[in-house]
């Protein structure tokens, strides 16, 4: 399986589309790494990679809905610290357990399925509210 970018996914805000396009990236040399049976330490490596990159992209939506008030902040940045915590659970595991099969495999699901789910739902919303503003 390779994560590839889909273009449903698009925002129309340039500096996140950029950024999400980079953390699609980022999670498919995770997973081509896992499916090439690569050893814990680049695995851990590609980890970490991925979770510095999520830890900069989200602090950076953060702050475009500070500057334009955004209503849904609160609940919105909740999800980031979510996903943050399920990524630093995965960290522990993986230097734990190793990239055993099940664990990549939940992994992929898990954050892939979670990536998209929120660029659809609510950074689409956030993103629509931007532009909403910058037009009136
Ligand atoms: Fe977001």
């Amino acid at each position: 399986m390779s994560i590839t970018w889909n273009n449903n996914l698009l925002t129309g805000v340039e500096l996140i589309d950029s950024q999400h396009k980079e953390l699609f990236g980022r999670f498919d040399s995770l997973v081509a790494a896992c499916n090439q049976g690569k050893g814990r330490d680049e695995v851990m490596r590609l980890l970490q990679f991925l979770d510095d990159y999520i830890r900069e992209h989200f602090a950076a939506e953060e702050q475009l809905q500070i500057k334009h008030n955004y209503p849904h902040y609160g609940e919105h940045k909740a999800q980031h610290v979510s996903f943050v915590a399920d990524v630093d659970r995965l960290k522990k595991q993986f230097l734990s357990e190793g990239a055993t099969l099940p664990l990549v495999i939940q992994t992929n699901q898990a954050l892939v399925n979670w990536l998209i789910q929120h660029i659809s739902s609510v950074d689409l919303a956030f993103a629509r509210f931007i532009k909403e503003r910058a037009a009136s």
